[in-house]
């Protein structure tokens, strides 16, 4: 089992430039097909949603604005004070808490009061750090972290949920419409000025401090990747007028399939999400698939090849009892008999192993990390390749600097996820092009970003 698992999960150089090729394609042909309602683009296009973001930040913002961000785990409010130029970031606050489990499966009503309790229970401690003009609304940059088919920067219809979630009563409608009405429900008088993707977001606030940034991935629970592409170069926008002649594109490429390597465990595991057939390249990549894939590995490993002896395999058969973390954990372990990697199988799946099969557990894992390290790395390349076809030289050539700007639990926490995907960016790259193209990891940059392209598109352009 494992000796196939490998070979049918190997990302020779020759499949990562397929995959980096086939990511361009899909991209070009989500990029021209219709913005009409409905899932997505149809089979061989990505989303390739226009975000209606046109202008980055200029650092001249102003003012306090507030930033609700609802991720895949984490929900987070924040509140910023901006100086402009010279002061930028004055103060900041935040709150998290983790999204309870049974919201992910409720109404809307009840998701959208669970953030405006939230920002009501927030904003009551706003303390004298940060002011604001009498008269004027507070506002608010609002990241929401699913396929939204935008119709304006403050305004945009919920596609489908993705990454666990199947909230009734959202799918086809306006989040910032749902969430105005939470507002009411608690009398909030706040205004969302900028309905934006965590890519979307964290593109904007890395951009903030480094004029570089060109790119912004998210790998985390789910994954997905935003870039700043030429409003020429989108036909399905017929023609939309840009003050910058640019616009920020959230790919989706979760929804990425094309020549992919793909196992029994991972036909499997998509069979029994609830979204069979869609988001395959996130259930191979990203945070919230790794554990489980290798869970229903060890499963049939133990069933069918003896591992893990006579231990009784009823925990083992529970769907996501591994998680990600737990798969960090493991590959961490250094000490000689394994002692970490026999104990937290004991722990979450109650079964006894010997030191080979520990060797065999952390050889499983190794073979699902490196083909999702690789194939984000490729997904990078196939973006920096879409984008250098538009604006030659620009991103490669001589002298420039292509930064390419990741977040999320997975890239942070991960060293050897990390590790595998610059890897496959370098030698997907070659030496020459690889020493323009800089990989940055930047930290809940997204929050700020969201307030910043509040503050962009504020009813107040003047800052205070
Ligand atoms: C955070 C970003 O750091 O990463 C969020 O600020 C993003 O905007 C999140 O949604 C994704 O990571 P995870 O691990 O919570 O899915
Ligand atoms: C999922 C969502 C996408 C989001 C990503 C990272 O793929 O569909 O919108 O950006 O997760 O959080």
């Amino acid at each position: 089992i494992l000796t196939r698992l490998k070979h049918e999960c190997a990302t020779p150089l020759s499949l990562l430039q397929q995959v980096a090729a086939n990511m361009s394609a899909d991209m070009r042909a989500g990029l021209g097909l219709g913005l009409g309602p409905g899932p997505g683009p149809g089979p061989g296009g990505l989303p390739m949603i226009p975000s209606f973001v046109e202008n980055l930040p200029t650092g001249n913002e102003r003012g306090l604005f507030y930033a609700l961000d609802l991720g895949g785990t984490n929900f987070r409010v924040l509140r910023v004070q901006l100086g402009g130029k010279d002061e930028r970031v004055i103060a900041t606050d935040f709150d998290q808490v983790s999204i309870p489990q049974h919201l992910m499966l409720s109404t809307s009503q009840e998701l959208f009061d669970f953030i405006a309790s939230g920002l009501a229970k927030f904003a009551s401690k706003e303390d004298g750090r940060f002011h604001i003009s009498p008269g004027r609304k507070r506002e608010i940059g609002f990241t929401f972290s699913f396929p939204v088919k935008q119709t304006s920067i403050d305004s945009g219809l919920l596609i489908k949920w993705t990454k666990g979630f199947a909230v009734s009563g959202t799918p086809g409608r306006d989040v910032v419409a749902c969430l105005n009405e939470a507002m009411e429900r608690q009398q909030i008088d706040m205004r969302v000025s900028a309905l934006v993707n965590d890519t979307v977001a964290t593109l904007a606030g890395a951009e903030y401090w480094d004029n570089d940034v060109v790119v912004a991935v998210i790998l985390g629970t789910g994954t997905n990747a935003c870039y700043v592409e030429q409003i020429s170069a989108i036909p399905k926008l017929h023609g939309h007028v840009s003050s910058s002649g640019k616009m920020i594109i959230s790919t989706e490429w979760g929804a990425f399939s094309n020549g992919l390597p793909l196992t029994e465990f991972d036909r499997a595991m998509d069979a029994a999400s609830i979204n069979p057939g869609e988001q395959i390249f996130e259930k191979t990549i990203s945070g919230m698939y790794l554990g489980e894939i290798v869970r229903r590995v060890l499963l049939k490993m133990a069933e069918e090849g003896g591992l893990f002896g006579k231990s009784i395999l009823q925990n083992l058969s529970t769907p996501f009892i591994l998680g990600t973390p737990d798969l960090c954990a493991m590959q961490q372990d250094c000490s000689g008999d394994l002692h970490a990697v026999g104990s937290l199988l004991y722990d979450k799946a109650q079964v006894e192993s010997n030191l080979s099969e520990r060797k065999t557990v952390i050889e499983v894992c190794e073979t699902i990390l490196k083909r999702g390290g690789s194939l984000a790395g490729a997904g990078i390349v196939g973006i920096l390749q879409k984008m250098e076809e538009e604006q030659r030289g620009r991103i490669f050539g001589n002298g420039n600097r292509s930064v390419v700007a990741i977040d999320g639990g997975l890239y942070e926490n991960y060293p050897q996820y990390r590790a595998h995907l610059h890897d496959s960016v370098k030698e997907l790259l070659g030496a020459e092009k690889s020493k323009n193209v800089v990989i940055e990891h930047t930290k809940d940059g997204s929050g700020i970003g969201a307030a910043l392209l509040a503050a962009s598109n504020s009813l107040y352009p003047h800052g205070l």
